[in-house]
C-alpha cells in the first residue's frame, strides 16, 4: 500500500528548487509515496474577517491537504525564515476549528542555495507547527538541509548528489517506519 502524501510547496517560485525536489521525490518513491504537490500561491491573505465566509480556494485547499495519510513540508528559507505565503497557508490550516492537520503524521524537507539549506526557515516550522490547533505527528530528526541546491538539482530536475539522495532514502524509510507507528493515532 503506498502513503497519500501531500506536499505543501513552501515556495511561489514557478522554478522553485523545492518543488523540482518534491517532483524528484514523488518520481523515486513512487511505490511507496504516492505525492501530490499542493501550492499555495493563490491563497487570499488570512483576515479573521474572511473567517465567516471562507474563500472557495481556502477551502479547497484544506480538504485537499486534509484528503491524505500524511503531509510533507518543502520548505525555502526567506530572510532566516520561511516565506510569507507559507505561513500564510498554515494560518489558514490552523483555523476553522477543523484541525486539518492535527495528528497527521508529517515530515519536512528544505533546500536553499545557501549552505545552511534552510535550516532556520525549519527550525520557525517546527515551532509554528507545535501551536496546538496544527500539531501534526511530526518526524522528530531526520532533518533534511539540502544546501547549496542549485548545484545538487540538474536541467531535468533530478537530483544528482549521491549523498544526499542516499540521505533522502533513508528519511524516506523512517517516516515510513514512523507512519506505520502513528497512523491508528491519525485515523481516531
Ligand atoms: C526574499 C528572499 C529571501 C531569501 N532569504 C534567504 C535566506 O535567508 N537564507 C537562504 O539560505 N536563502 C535565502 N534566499 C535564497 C533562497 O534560498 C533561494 O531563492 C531558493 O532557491 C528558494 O527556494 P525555491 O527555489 O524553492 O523557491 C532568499 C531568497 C529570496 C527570494
Amino acid at each position: 500500500m503506498t502513503v497519500k502524501v501531500k506536499a505543501i510547496i513552501g515556495s511561489t517560485s514557478s522554478t522553485s528548487f523545492n518543488l523540482k525536489l518534491v517532483e524528484f521525490m514523488k518520481k523515486r518513491y513512487a511505490g511507496q509515496l504516492d505525492i501530490t504537490p499542493v501550492f499555495i500561491n493563490e491563497l487570499e491573505m488570512f483576515s479573521v474577517d474572511l473567517e465567516s465566509n471562507v474563500p472557495a480556494n481556502v477551502k479547497e485547499f484544506k480538504d485537499n491537504v486534509k484528503d491524505s495519510d500524511a503531509v510533507l513540508f518543502a520548505v525555502p528559507e526567506y530572510n532566516f525564515s520561511i516565506p510569507g505565503a507559507l505561513k500564510n497557508a498554515i494560518d489558514w490550516l490552523s483555523r476553522g476549528g477543523d484541525f486539518t492537520i492535527k495528528d497527521k503524521p508529517a515530515f519536512i524537507i528544505g533546500s536553499s542555495m545557501g549552505v545552511l539549506g534552510s535550516v532556520r526557515a525549519q527550525i520557525h516550522l517546527r515551532e509554528i507547527l507545535s501551536n496546538p490547533s496544527l500539531s501534526p505527528a511530526l518526524l522528530p530528526g531526520n532533518e533534511v538541509y539540502i544546501g547549496s541546491v542549485h548545484e545538487k538539482i540538474n536541467e531535468a530536475g533530478e537530483l544528482i548528489d549521491e549523498g544526499t539522495v542516499a540521505f533522502l532514502d533513508q528519511v524516506v524509510q523512517n517516516f515510513l517506519a514512523f507512519y506505520n507507528k502513528n497512523k491508528a493515532v491519525s485515523l481516531v
